[in-house]
């Protein structure tokens, strides 16, 4: 067999016991995030490039060098989402959502992209989980969303986490604080890595991200904008922190905590695997109180988190995860039929038994032994064996997998037969 085309670089077949898991994973949190008040947002994953390069912001890693950008045949620049933020907040005013009452809470779960360098953990197209809440200033409303985070991570049993938050400022105190870091930095050119001496002149809180150990070093010395932050942000964090401590949520300050995206104020917060390396991020999140009036709104304080799918599936299912993903999903009864008219046989039956459990019927043509071994790959608890004797008798054999008792079933008692094995 040759294969003639294979999936792009970065992306990836998601199928089989890994959807079922995806699966399992999407409906918990649907419940988490009903819980929490958000509705279910679902915008294009393609937008005009302008509304990146305006909120992301041009300067950041995602706008510069990983957005997909093409023309469209009427000439215009999209770009695939490689956020939704922008999309949700592009979709917040071209609605009309500025009058309602309340703070307006949406959730989403879709793929975005991002032209970035391959590696585990790190995709072209990967899926975010997330929320945004537009329409309160509060620090409450900050640590509520961050509680919403955990609780998703909760639902699915992830634990070995690491919350770390941050407050990166306002409108007030933060352009000089950034002023006099590019000033320090400047002065420094020559001993930062070349990404650094870049970022000093197009974003030099950016600096913070950097895995380079020396220029980690560097930093240390530079006063962290915790301690340039004006009263009201200083009281906002505070706030934030208190509420955090009142549910119990454990966090770690962190000043480093800049994020890679132009659209912050104030609060920023990441969550971890174990170690709470900076790579491994599972969720980053923050509040965004500029972005609306940015985007031509009116302005409206807004906090919220994107969380990788890919990375907490891969985190929970860590050890496993490789040499099971080939396995087909689970049936409660299979069907083996040993000839064509068998086959049509079990699919006239099937409908009923369909109304009350998973069927597979085997239509393959081949032996009993084959369609046996499917079944027990399918990890069927019933199979039901199907030949002329069977259909001129309007019956089925029976086999328990459990127990490996096998009974001719009538079609009228099929039903009740096969729930009471199941029920076991
Ligand atoms: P972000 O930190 O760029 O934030 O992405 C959030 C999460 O998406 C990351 O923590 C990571 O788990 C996952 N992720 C990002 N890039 C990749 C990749 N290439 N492959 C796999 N997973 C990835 C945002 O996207 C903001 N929109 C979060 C936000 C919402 N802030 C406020 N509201």
């Amino acid at each position: 067999m040759s294969i003639k085309y294979r999936k792009p670089k970065g992306t990836r077949d998601l199928m089989l016991l890994e959807m079922e898991r995806w699966q399992w994973c999407e409906s918990k949190w649907r419940e988490v995030l009903a819980r929490f008040g958000y509705g279910e947002i679902r915008t294009p994953s393609f937008e005009s490039t302008s509304l990146f390069t305006r909120s992301v912001g041009s300067g950041t890693d995602i706008v510069d060098k990983e957005m997909y950008t093409f023309e469209s045949k009427g000439g215009e620049s999209f770009s695939l989402r490689p956020e939704a933020t922008a999309s949700v907040v592009r979709a917040y005013l071209e609605n009309g959502l500025t009058r309602q009452p309340g703070t307006v809470k949406f959730y989403y779960m879709g793929p975005m992209f991002r032209y970035d360098r391959p590696q585990a953990g790190r995709y072209r197209q990967f899926h975010q989980v997330g929320v945004e809440a537009i329409g309160s200033s509060s620090p409450v409303l900050d640590a509520e969303v961050v509680r919403c985070a955990t609780s998703l991570f909760e639902a699915v049993g992830a634990d070995d986490l690491t919350v770390q938050v941050n407050s990166i400022g306002c409108e007030n105190c933060r352009p000089s604080y950034v002023d006099d870091l590019r000033s320090w930095a400047q002065g420094k050119k020559d001993e930062f890595c070349d990404t650094c001496v870049s970022r000093v002149e197009s974003n030099p809180l950016r600096l913070f991200d950097c895995k380079n150990e020396g220029c980690q070093k560097l930093l240390a010395d530079f006063k962290p904008i915790s301690e340039a932050l004006c009263d009201d942000c200083k009281d906002h964090h505070t706030q934030f922190c208190d509420t955090l401590d009142a549910l119990s949520v454990r966090y770690e300050n962190d000043d480093s905590l800049v994020r890679g995206l132009d659209y912050y104020t104030r609060t920023t917060f990441e969550i971890s695997a174990g170690s709470g390396l900076r790579q491994s991020a599972l969720c980053g999140g923050g509040r965004y109180d500029y972005l609306i009036g940015q985007c031509g709104g009116p302005t409206t304080p807004a906090v919220g988190f994107s969380a990788g799918v890919e990375r907490i599936v891969r985190h929970l299912y860590n050890q496993e995860y490789d040499h099971q993903r080939s396995r087909q999903s689970i049936v409660d009864v299979f069907v083996v039929c040993m000839n064509r008219q068998a086959q049509q046989f079990a699919l006239q039956h099937a409908d009923k038994l369909r109304s009350v459990c998973r069927v597979e019927i085997d239509t393959t043509d081949r032996g009993v032994k084959a369609q046996m071994k499917a079944a027990v790959s399918r990890e069927s608890s019933v199979v039901l064996i199907v030949g002329d004797d069977e259909i001129n008798n309007n019956q089925f054999q029976m086999k328990n997998m459990e127990t490996g008792q096998q009974l001719p079933v009538s079609n009228e008692d099929l039903i009740a037969a096969v729930q009471e094995v199941l029920a076991k």
